[in-house]
């Protein structure tokens, strides 16, 4: 049979279709499994290990946007790994919003995953918009979308009709329960549910002690130098003064508290400066808040990252007479979440909990009982296993960064957070530096400006949890040009 020359165009075009279609599909397997091939598949927590390879090569565009990925079937028999494991990297990745998933049409890699490849000069900011360097946010586009949306679809589905009644101000039981084994666990603190105060980040904690301190009239507030200027501003709020109080390298000065009748302190991990409050400034800190019916105000905000060194307990757990806690998620989860909680001495737990119904009748119930669910769950501890794993990483390529391209300065406050400070050479003016940094797009703060009276070199304070390696070094480079 003869074919037309219309009929023999339609063939070829079939034939070159397929080809160049099949030629697309090896170059995206190629690009996946290059990918991967330094999968450690012979330790635990090859699942973790396998998202976060897929995430980083689509975040360094190696897998590039459109890439469709093997089946989870053939990459399972691929990397001799069970296919859960692949079907549970994918959907996270597909909650992240890094992949597309549609029957019929598998796995892809999406538009909008596209960030900016590594090694450009200078650094944008990354998808979740923090600028490099910039202290205290963790990694946004870590956040365990699929985890929450379990949690909060469990909460939903078991709710009683009367948790979605008004609240208790304080919280709803289910989760100040979980929060009271958490704390009592990993902080070694020792708080009774009916004790915590759920609250919408650190930042109310404060305001709520802010308010109630105001209203017994002991306005004179002691607060580390340096320390938070966001910390800072939540006392000035309620009208209170306050007194920088010096901080050495074993952390509180406590022989300098004068009279004060509060005191601020982040004893876990000193912010800015990242030290510990030593032992026996510990029990003078204690001593002086029963001897002069004062309060010590713990702030215990990024005390789950530990890399060197033993994980300390919190102070409220030795003297809860004394001691208010604050915790907070924002380090641990993102601080949009505004997930927070307060355990303050039982003298001050009605007052607190009056503030905090003056303020809003408690938080949205159905939030509080997600993050029940994550909490009790182990979702929340999982997360914190990743996200400690991938900031030590970080950690240590931006200390490996400031070696190579600033061997001038001091780094210190490593073991711990999510931020170092680096000491600059004496003369330099962090303040401006600072300022020409946030014109080239990066984030860091001049210790300068968190200083009240303090004297000391100038510095800055270097966030490293919400970059990869590769943004940290283009940011390192780009910091090392200004100065
Ligand atoms: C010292 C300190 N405490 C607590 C927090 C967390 O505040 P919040 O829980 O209101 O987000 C921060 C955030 O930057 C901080 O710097």
């Amino acid at each position: 049979m003869r074919l037309s020359r219309f009929t023999h165009l339609t063939l070829w075009f079939h034939w070159y279709a397929r080809q160049s279609h099949l030629r697309h599909r090896i170059e995206d397997q190629l690009a996946v499994r290059e990918a991967l091939v330094d999968l450690d598949r012979t330790r635990p927590g090859v699942g973790d290990r396998l998202t976060g390879a897929l995430r980083e090569a689509i975040a360094g565009r190696r897998i590039p946007p459109g890439t469709r990925l093997p089946s989870s079937r053939d990459l399972a028999v691929d990397l001799g790994v069970s296919r859960g494991l692949v079907v549970s990297a994918y959907e996270q990745l597909v909650a992240e919003g890094r992949l597309t998933s549609r029957r019929g049409s598998g796995t892809v890699v999406a538009a909008s995953a596209e960030v900016a490849a590594p090694g450009h000069t200078p650094p944008a900011p990354t998808a979740a918009g923090v600028a490099p360097l910039r202290p205290g946010v963790p990694d946004l586009g870590m956040f365990p979308r699929a985890a929450w949306r379990r949690a909060y679809e469990r909460a939903l589905s078991t709710a009683l009709d009367s948790d979605l009644d008004y609240t208790d101000p304080a919280g709803v039981p289910r989760l100040r329960a979980e929060l009271a084994g958490y704390l009592g666990r990993v902080r070694a603190a020792r708080v009774d549910p009916a004790a915590i105060v759920v609250t919408t980040g650190a930042a109310q904690a404060l305001s709520l002690l802010g308010r109630v301190l105001a209203a017994r009239g002991m306005h004179e507030v002691g607060v580390e130098d340096p320390g938070s200027s966001g910390i800072r501003d939540h006392l000035l709020a309620h009208g209170l003064r306050l007194r920088p109080v010096p901080v050495d390298e074993r952390g509180l000065v406590t022989s300098a508290l004068g009279e004060v009748r509060a005191v601020f302190v982040t004893p876990a991990h000193q912010f800015p400066v990242g030290v510990v409050l030593a032992p026996d400034r510990r029990a003078e800190l204690i001593a002086w808040a029963r001897r002069t019916g004062g309060l010590v105000i713990e702030d215990d905000y990024d005390a789950e990252f530990r890399y060197d060194r033993e994980p300390v307990g919190c102070l409220q757990g030795l003297a809860p007479d004394v001691v208010a806690l604050v915790g907070s998620a924002s380090k641990a989860l993102a601080p949009g979440l505004r997930r927070g909680w307060l355990a303050p001495p039982p003298g001050w737990l009605a007052a607190v909990r009056q503030a905090k119904c003056d303020a809003d009748m408690g938080g949205s119930a159905l939030e509080q009982l997600a993050f029940a669910e994550l909490l009790a769950s182990g979702g929340y501890d999982r997360h914190l296993r990743r996200a400690r794993r991938a900031q030590r990483t970080r950690r240590d390529a931006l200390v490996g960064a400031l070696r190579r391209r600033l061997p001038q300065v001091r780094v210190s406050g490593i073991a711990a957070g999510l931020h170092l400070v680096v000491e600059l050479p004496a003369g330099v003016d962090d303040r401006a530096l600072a300022v020409r940094a946030r014109e080239a797009g990066l984030g860091p703060l001049a210790l300068s400006d968190l200083r009240l009276g303090a004297s000391g070199p100038p510095g800055l304070v270097l966030g490293y949890a919400a970059q990869s390696p590769d943004e940290l070094a283009a940011a390192v480079a780009t910091l090392a040009g200004l100065l």
